[in-house]
């Protein structure tokens, strides 16, 4: 599918974005183990959340969009055929880990774009713990687990973080994680709402078995990734006036809003047109709390005054897709001045963008990132492969339209 955009003469509207994609993956997975049904309200409507879905279901776990009947840790039983994740890192990672502590092994297997981002940085720490653990399909399960060393296990990404927390709800001894940068905390606070053994310290996270979890009702808000599309249209078309009600504003995820001005009124999160802003001081270590928003901050930055050099973002080159190469490409060709790092860009601004035909290399945020820049280019953008921006936001177009 081609997605068409031109910059109309005013963004105006109320968006409801999805729900927030982390929370429903962890909504799901976390009350499939848990003794007893759990509701949960605003799930994620992405591809992603439904791949997740699907697994549980295939590890015999009644679980829809509104409630999860969890079964205990003992309950989850050995899928007939590979687990199929899809797209999605998130549910191949977080399932590893959960299912690298259960009795019978397990097969996890993605789409092409998943089967080549790289799954030893779980199966490491999981063999360290004592797991059977192997990549290429990535297989997981059947041993008992042990607690990590002393020094516990260095991690910069909370689908990492969160899989070796599931290992060692799980593990004999004490399982530590250290955490060489803040990421999202969504599974450890769920986790301790829900009675499990975890505690989080400055920099680290300390799980012990935890036999019983209390199911977890949950009202999962909107996605602030998603919503971050809009907040930098906004903030770069000159005549916007965009509400966003609903928004979740965990402190984990909303570094955003302190790079882009919004403000927080009553009804929800108000995105407005702002005056020409200054390049960025990027600071490398933002990257790991941004890294969802790092596309559409690319946006961003080609309508700010002078130099943004972001770096710090070496892992969005194993995103869905190398997301530096595919936004330095898109934006490009849209007559941005913009150059690859190995680690990020340097963009130079501000310049007039102009339409041209851009790839989504079938990647989400790609896909929307480069929506945004259609939206306040010059002429008429067309993205190919727009339908992927299902697999975290199945309504982004419709949206587009209403706010044009
Ligand atoms: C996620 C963690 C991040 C993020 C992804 C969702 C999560 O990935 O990019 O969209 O829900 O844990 P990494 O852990 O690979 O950084």
């Amino acid at each position: 599918m081609l997605g068409v955009v031109s910059r109309p003469s005013r963004l105006r509207g109320s968006i409801r974005v999805p729900g927030d994609k982390s929370i429903s993956h962890r909504a799901l997975i976390l009350n499939a183990i848990a003794d007893g049904p759990a509701r949960i309200s605003g799930l994620s409507s992405g591809a992603d959340v439904a791949s997740t879905l699907a697994c549980l279901r295939a590890l015999g776990v009644a679980a829809g969009a509104e409630e999860v009947r969890g079964k205990g840790f003992g309950g989850l039983q050995q899928a007939s055929a590979p687990l199929d994740c899809g797209n999605s890192g998130t549910t191949m990672r977080l399932l590893a880990g959960l299912l690298a502590g259960c009795g019978f092994e397990s097969t996890l297997v993605g789409d092409e774009s998943l089967s080549a981002r790289p799954m030893e940085r779980i199966v490491e720490p999981l063999r360290r713990m004592g797991a059977h653990a192997e990549v290429g399909p990535l297989r997981v399960g059947g041993r008992q687990l042990n607690g990590s060393v002393s020094d516990g296990f260095p991690v910069a990404s909370a689908q990492v973080k969160s899989a070796l927390i599931l290992a060692g709800l799980q593990a004999d001894g004490v399982t530590r994680i250290v955490e060489i940068q803040p990421t999202r905390s969504h599974t450890e606070e769920m986790l301790i709402e829900m009675g499990a053994h975890v505690r989080i310290q400055a920099g680290a996270i300390e799980v012990e078995r935890s036999e019983r979890l209390r199911p977890l009702d949950v009202a999962v808000p909107g996605d602030i990734s998603g919503a971050a599309f809009w907040i930098v249209a906004a903030s770069c078309h000159p005549d916007a006036h965009i509400v966003l009600p609903g928004v979740g504003l965990h402190a984990s995820r909303t570094a955003i809003l302190d790079l882009v001005p919004v403000e927080r009124s009553p009804n929800g999160l108000l995105a407005t047109t702002q005056p020409r802003l200054p390049a960025w001081e990027w600071n490398p270590l933002w990257a790991a709390s941004l890294i969802d928003e790092l596309p559409v901050l690319a946006v961003a930055a080609t309508q700010r005054e002078g130099i943004t050099t972001i770096t710090g973002a070496a892992e969005l080159r194993v995103k869905e897709t190398d997301r530096i190469a595919a936004m330095a490409c898109g934006l490009r060709a849209l007559g941005a001045e913009i150059t690859e790092l190995p680690d990020g860009w340097v963009i130079n601004g501000p310049t007039v963008l102009r339409g041209a035909r851009v790839k989504s290399f079938d990647d989400h945020r790609v896909a929307m990132a480069l929506a945004v820049a259609g939206l306040i280019a010059d002429g008429t953008t067309e993205i190919e492969g727009a339908e992927c921006v299902a697999i975290s936001y199945p309504g982004f177009w419709t949206d587009l339209q209403s706010l044009a």
